[in-house]
Order: structure tokens, then C-alpha cells, then sequence
């Protein structure tokens, strides 16, 4: 007999289903008994104890299906430790709830903030197996995260709608694309979607630069420039002020985001015309890519071995192209980021692309 406990928690992507139904399918294959308490919206349904009792049947057809089937929500790490406004511990309700219902583990699905509370719930003594979720792919420990490669496509989508248009009216086109504070998913979509120029936070852009890059462009008679600019990329003077004075700048900004900032420095120094597109959601939304199925069916698989062998506090990970448990006590907080000098940005830089700097 296995009773097990599942959520989803923090920005939903694509193929969270897909690697429930992993898990729940592997177990239900190899254990005489099984009970699946799912909590709704991530962390909130296991402090309050709203779950429900699944059955195999809850995770059929759901391969192919976007969203979670359980809900999410954000539960920011730094809040867990605080209590709730009736003055509930919430660490300690998690474990009351999971107590209660006599689990033998708990697998979450989740980004950083979400592995950081699964490893304080380790610390806490329960059983605890991560799997490793975001668009964003900046989970350490990981090569890859399930939902990034289906955000590419999504996001390189975009940026070749883009293209055609671009050239028909000779404008300048920024895609904004999402990432957090990684320039993963802005690398790989401006690199798949041919973008001229792509800024990440990684490496601190120069305005003037930019404005170079476009203007050899014009020069050459290309008459129009895509831009993929990660939603956390920053300028070089904005990277040299402290995070405090930096976030007084954001606040103070009269730009809903930094691709607004850029377009409107490029039409003033250019005259060009310059249009801001954001995929925003889009890029979280629809049908997991066929990668992302299958790592998750992967992921899945294997964190049913692990409940089955007992083997605990592990982060279900991809390494070096194989299934590998990583502790999660190694890998809880830290950010796994673009490395400036990565072969790739070389190779881009190679064939022209710009990176601001
Ligand atoms: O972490 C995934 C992500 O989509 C980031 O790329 C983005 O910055 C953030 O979530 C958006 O969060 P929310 O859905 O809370 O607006």
C-alpha cells in the first residue's frame, strides 16, 4: 500500500499533467495498493488541507493537456515561515496535514521558490520528491526543466510571425520574451527565430551598441531588425547600481517593461519605427511540445521508482542526457543562469547576432 500526496505550485506550464500522469501510472502498474491525495493549488491545498482523493482514472487523457489538473498558486518562499493572517504556522500545517493523512511521501512539482519549501519540508522530516518544473530553465541541478522546450516553440512561433511583417513595413520589432531574471528561453527563441539582436539579463546590454547593431543593418540594406529581449534584461548603467537604487528605478519607470525603454531609445536615436510585441502567458499556455511529453513521462517514471524503492529528498533531474536523482539539500536556492562565455553565444556572435554588449 502506497498513499501518496501531489501539487502543482507556482506559474503553471506546459506538461505538469504529463509527468503526474508519469508518476501515478508507474505506481499504479507496480503497487497492490495506491492512494493519490492531490492538493489543490499548490501549497495553500496542503496548509489548509484541501485535496482530493484521485483515482488512475483522474490521470487518463491528460498527457496532451496544458495546464494542472490541480491548480496553482504562488506561496513565496519568504512567506512560509510567516504566519497567515489568522495567525496559522503554515510549515506547521503542512506537516499536520500530511501526518493526518498518514503519507508515505509527497511529490511536488514546482520552480525555485517551490523546491526551496520542498526542501524545508525534507528539513522537516517528510519524504519528499521534486519534480523540476518552469519555462525558464533556470533550476539548478537540471540540464532541463519540463515546460522550456514547449515555451521555445511558443515563443519562436512569435518571433517568425514577426519576421514576416517586419519586413513588409522595414520596422524595427521587439519580441519581449519571458525568463524571470534568465535569459534561457530569450536565448533559444531569438536563436531559433533568427532575431538580429537578443538581450539578456546575463549580459548587460549598451543602448548604444544595440543602436549600432540596427543601424549596420540599415546600412546593409536590411531593412528591418528583430530584437528578442529577455523580460529581465537590463542595461549596463542599470547593472551598476545597487539592487535597492535599481528597484527604485523600476518602480519610478514610466514603461510598463524594459522592451518599451529600449524601443523608445531606438526611435528617438533612429527614426525608425520600432513595435513591441509581448507573447506575455501565451508562452506558459496550450499542448505540451513532444520533448516535454516525453521527459515528463520520463521524470514521472522514475519518481515512481523512487517511491517504490523509498529513496527520498531528491530532485528528479535530467543529467548529462540521463534519469538522475540530485539531493535537494545540493541544489535548493541556488539559480542556474546563461554563462556569458557559453559556446552558443559564441556561436551566435559568430554568425552576427548581436548581444548589446
Ligand atoms: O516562472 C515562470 C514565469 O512565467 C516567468 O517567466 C515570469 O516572469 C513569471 O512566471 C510571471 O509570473 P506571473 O504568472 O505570476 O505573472
Amino acid at each position: 500500500m502506497k498513499r501518496i500526496g501531489m501539487l502543482t505550485s507556482g506559474g503553471d506550464c506546459q506538461a505538469l499533467n504529463a509527468a503526474m500522469r508519469g508518476v501515478v501510472k508507474g505506481l499504479s502498474e507496480n503497487v497492490d495498493e495506491l492512494e493519490v491525495y492531490g492538493f489543490l493549488n499548490g501549497y495553500k491545498g496542503l496548509i489548509y488541507g484541501d485535496y482530493r482523493l484521485l483515482t488512475s482514472a483522474d490521470f487518463s487523457g491528460i498527457l496532451t493537456k496544458g495546464g494542472t489538473i490541480l491548480g496553482s498558486s504562488r506561496q513565496p518562499f519568504k512567506q512560509m515561515r510567516v504566519p497567515d493572517a489568522n495567525g496559522l504556522d503554515k510549515v506547521e500545517a503542512m506537516k499536520a496535514t500530511y501526518h493526518k493523512l498518514n503519507l508515505d511521501c509527497l511529490v511536488i512539482l514546482g520552480g525555485n521558490g517551490t523546491q526551496k519549501t520542498a526542501n524545508l519540508l525534507r528539513e522537516e522530516g517528510l519524504n519528499i520528491i521534486h519534480l523540476p518544473k518552469t519555462i525558464d530553465n533556470d533550476i539548478y541541478g537540471t540540464d532541463v526543466t519540463f515546460g522550456f522546450q514547449s515555451a521555445i516553440n511558443i515563443a519562436t512561433d512569435c518571433i517568425d510571425c514577426i519576421h514576416t511583417t517586419a519586413a513588409s513595413h522595414n520596422r524595427v520589432f521587439i519580441v519581449e520574451v519571458m525568463g524571470h531574471k534568465v535569459g534561457w528561453l530569450t536565448l533559444y527563441a531569438g536563436v531559433a527565430g533568427g532575431a538580429d539582436i537578443i538581450l539578456l539579463p546575463e549580459i548587460p546590454y549598451d543602448i548604444e551598441k544595440v543602436i549600432a547593431a540596427i543601424n549596420k543593418r540599415t546600412k546593409a540594406g536590411k531593412g528591418f531588425t528583430i530584437l528578442a529581449v529577455a523580460e529581465g534584461a537590463i542595461s549596463k548603467e542599470d547593472a551598476a547600481l545597487s539592487k535597492k537604487e535599481y528597484k527604485e528605478k523600476v518602480a519610478k519607470r514610466k514603461y510598463p517593461s524594459v522592451s518599451y525603454e529600449i524601443a523608445d531609445r531606438i526611435f528617438k536615436e533612429t527614426g525608425v519605427e520600432v513595435r513591441v510585441t509581448v507573447p506575455g502567458h501565451t508562452q506558459r499556455g496550450g499542448s505540451p511540445c513532444p520533448y516535454d511529453r516525453v521527459l515528463c513521462t520520463r521524470l514521472g517514471s522514475a519518481a515512481a521508482k523512487a517511491i517504490m524503492d523509498e529513496n527520498y529528498g531528491n530532485m528528479v533531474a535530467m543529467v548529462n542526457g540521463k534519469i538522475k536523482y540530485v539531493p535537494l539539500g545540493d541544489v535548493a536556492g541556488k539559480l542556474k543562469t546563461v554563462d556569458p562565455n557559453d559556446q552558443m553565444i559564441k556561436e551566435a556572435k559568430r554568425i552576427g547576432i548581436s548581444f548589446g554588449d
